[in-house]
């Protein structure tokens, strides 16, 4: 990969999985030292295995984004491990059960919310805290297409979704002075285990291909190479956006 990230320090959370794992092998491969941030530890183990088998640095930090107590020591753990945080990218994320707006469950709205819109807000602190000290630093969350289009039957994520957006713009604005970039990408339809397994038995492939412009399912790695650019120097220019990495699916709805 061109981007050089040599020598800064990454923290990517979901990289357990998914868009997150690519995203944490890209960040290796553009020469950073990784910060593999997830609840699910084996899947993490299995990510940090990875890198390291392609002769990267990276370890993992148990973090449960949900939780302030969990994402503040993550974070600071991440700092005393490796002496700085140059790039974040908030991604874990969850669903929920697709289900009607009009008996969705109250608890599970709250959970998404939580996960979701909550956690990003929350490593959105405490990386602010440490990029704000060090007068630098690259942030990208992980929004989605259901930041822009609606979701029918997925209420809590359409709003958290939306939201993130929202957040992003505000930290952009607030610290772009103190040297600070603040993005979000927006995917399409991805081949994860998100799509694989969080709509029931679907076509994943087929119905990536309804939906994209390209008539093909997008890849994980195709939105972790966005992520990485948009934490190097090449972005400098680039601040506030949430940027579909969708392969035409919003310009075509
Ligand atoms: P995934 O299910 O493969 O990975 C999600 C990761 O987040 C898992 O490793 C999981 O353990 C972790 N996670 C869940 N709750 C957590 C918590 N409380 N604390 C820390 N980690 C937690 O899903 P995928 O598809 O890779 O999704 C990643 C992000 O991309 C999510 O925010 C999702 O909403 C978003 N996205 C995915 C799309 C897709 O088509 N797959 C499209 C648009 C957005």
């Amino acid at each position: 990969m061109a981007a050089d990230l040599a020598g800064k320090v990454a923290f990517v959370t979901g990289a357990a999985s998914g868009i997150g794992r690519q995203s944490a092998l890209a960040f290796a491969a553009a020469g950073a030292k990784v910060a593999v941030a997830d609840i699910a530890e084996e899947g993490a183990a299995e990510t940090v295995k990875l890198i390291q088998g392609k002769g990267g640095e990276a370890r993992f930090f148990r973090c449960d984004v949900a939780d302030t107590n969990s994402v503040q020591a993550a974070i600071k753990s991440v700092v005393d491990a490796y002496g700085s945080l140059d790039c974040a990218h908030n991604n874990a994320g969850i669903l929920g059960t697709p289900g009607d707006f009009d008996s969705y469950d109250e608890a599970l709205f709250d959970r998404v919310i939580r996960i979701n819109l909550t956690g990003v807000f929350l490593c959105m602190k405490y990386e602010l805290q440490v990029m704000k000290r060090q007068g630098r630093g690259a942030i990208v969350n992980t929004a989605s297409v259901a930041a822009i289009l609606a979701s029918p039957g997925l209420p809590s994520y359409n709003a958290s979704k939306h939201a993130v957006v929202g957040l992003t713009k505000s930290a952009a604005v607030g610290y772009a002075k103190a040297g600070i970039r603040v993005n979000a990408v927006c995917p399409g339809f991805i081949d994860t285990p998100m799509t694989r397994h969080g709509f029931g038995p679907i076509d994943v492939e087929a119905r990536g291909a309804e939906l994209h412009a390209t008539g093909k399912v997008g890849k994980p790695e195709e939105v972790a190479a966005v992520v990485v650019w948009l934490c190097t120097d090449a972005a400098s220019l680039v601040t506030g956006v949430a940027l579909p990495v969708d392969a035409g699916w919003t310009i075509t709805t």
